[in-house]
């Protein structure tokens, strides 16, 4: 009997501080006078999440009910207090103009237990500035170009397997994951995965691992994202080993075969083996011509895969769904491609892959819809006074930018859950303010790739 009251009296000691920990925490924004979403324990205001919510329908949720109140207002992810932004200009503050107060996302990153995690999306501060000089030159069109034919090539075997499934159904993410998985695990890490033909099935069951519902739960991401260090501390990982151990595996025993048989093909892999033997890639002018170790070479070519795959086949997935639903969209986009196929006997050119304007308008309204990026992320390394607010946004504290819900606000978007990529004519997208649609994310900390495939990097 005194055993067990001992041990009920442990368990509600141990409830109560939690509880009261909660509290104190929840308290936070009202201590400082920042307007603030009321949290519910234990999930702050992410209730729902997973279960009955998307991460991205919670974040519109917030936005709808901060916007009236303030262009910033407090919220919280679960126990840690951060700021939410509401108005376009404030995340041009944020993310261009006060660059240097903003640089970092505030991620999770360990690089002993797990070296993959130290990539450019995590890595901070001198870290940060140092590898994206390094890796700018990596995405210029001239470098994309000269990967065109792998791409090109790899879409015959992603015909070929739409042309097998049925006639009236075809399960375009999982085809879409297919196809993308091989193309970035190409042109990163050198490997002829052939997912599209079910050869390669441990990358394929990697990939569900990384993206999808066999993953780390959405509640233990939510951990690792909110106490970066504590989950050092506690050696918690993002990947399982097994995830680590391939990546490593594969792309190390790459390098080493391209770099034994001078083996110099044209894709990402190459350049990083420049940038780890050389310091700087063949014709590109640079005056830091420190070398990359391959632990970073490593973590930069997974890196790819982990930025790359998701986004890319998501957005596919959701522009060929949106042409099923839209059969006037597609019959436009259908002549503009036959129209610029007509003496290329089917053929589709780098060049001539740009000049669709109409696909590119169809892409920029399937990610103004379904943007992957749907919230981006920036931590203040020091305090910041919100102009012509009482505000102050403290230094440490993470900043909370609702993409996703500022593609659907009707100051800028009419009836904004039609899809009409006829918002991204020449003429309508000079009538909207330019922050109004930022996929790519925004500043200096943008997605590199966005130079590669937008009409706004024009
Ligand atoms: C449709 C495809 C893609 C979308 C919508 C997308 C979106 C994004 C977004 C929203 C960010 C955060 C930007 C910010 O915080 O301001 C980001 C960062 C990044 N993305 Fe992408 N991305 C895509 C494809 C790719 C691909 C294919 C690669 C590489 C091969 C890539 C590489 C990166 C990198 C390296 C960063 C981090 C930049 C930094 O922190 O300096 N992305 N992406």
């Amino acid at each position: 009997m005194g055993i067990i009251v001992i041990l009920f009296s442990v368990i509600l000691l141990i409830v109560t501080a939690i509880y009261l920990y909660f509290k104190k925490s929840y308290s936070y924004f009202e201590k400082e006078g920042v307007p603030f979403i009321k949290p519910t324990f234990p999930f702050g205001n992410f209730q729902g999440i997973g279960s009955k919510y998307h991460f991205a329908t919670i974040l519109r949720k917030i936005y709808d009910e901060a916007k009236g109140k303030s262009k910033v207002v407090g919220f919280f992810n679960f126990i840690e207090p951060g700021y939410f932004i509401t108005d376009i200009e404030l995340v041009k503050l944020i993310t261009v103009k006060n660059f240097n107060s903003f640089v970092n996302r505030g991620m999770f990153v360990n690089e002993e237990n797990e070296p993959l995690t130290a990539h450019l999306v995590n890595i901070e501060d001198d870290r940060w500035r140092f590898m994206r000089n390094k890796l700018s030159p990596v995405f210029t069109s001239g470098k994309l170009r000269s990967m065109y034919a792998i791409i090109n090539g790899l879409s015959e075997n992603l015909i070929k397997a739409t042309e097998k499934q049925s006639k009236n159904s075809i399960e375009v993410k999982n085809l879409m994951t297919k196809f993308t998985v091989d193309v970035v695990s190409s042109t990163s890490f050198g490997m002829n995965a052939n997912c599209l033909n079910d050869e390669n099935k441990e990358l394929h069951e990697i990939s569900r691992e990384i993206f999808g519902a066999e993953g780390a739960s959405p509640m233990k991401l939510f951990f690792l994202f909110a106490f970066p260090e504590l989950s050092k501390f506690l050696k918690l990982r993002q990947f399982s080993k097994r995830v680590t151990n391939f990546f490593i595996n594969v792309i190390s025993e790459n390098i080493k075969y391209r770099e034994d048989n001078n083996d110099n093909r044209s894709d990402f892999l190459n350049m990083l083996i420049q940038l780890k033997n050389k310091g700087s890639i063949d014709g590109e002018f640079s005056t830091e011509t420190k070398k990359l170790t391959l632990n970073e070479i490593l973590a930069q070519a997974f890196l790819f895969f982990f930025a790359g795959t998701d986004t890319s086949s998501t957005t596919a997935s959701y522009g060929l769904t949106e042409l099923a639903f839209h059969q006037d969209v597609q019959d436009k986009l259908r002549q503009e491609i036959l129209a610029m196929t007509k003496d290329t006997n089917g053929e589709i050119s780098y060049e001539t892959l740009h000049e669709m304007t109409y696909l590119n308008q169809v892409v920029n309204e399937t990610l103004r819809m379904h943007t992957p990026g749907f919230a981006n992320l920036r931590k203040a390394n020091e305090d910041f006074k919100v102009p012509g607010t009482n505000i102050t946004i403290k230094k440490g504290y993470k900043v909370w930018i609702p993409t996703l819900a500022f593609h659907f606000e009707e100051k800028y978007w009419k009836n904004p859950s039609k899809f009409d990529p006829d918002r991204f004519t020449p003429e309508e997208i000079a009538k909207r303010p330019p922050m109004s649609y930022f996929p790519f994310g925004e500043g200096p900390r943008n997605c590199k790739y966005f130079y590669l495939i937008s009409i706004y990097s024009e």
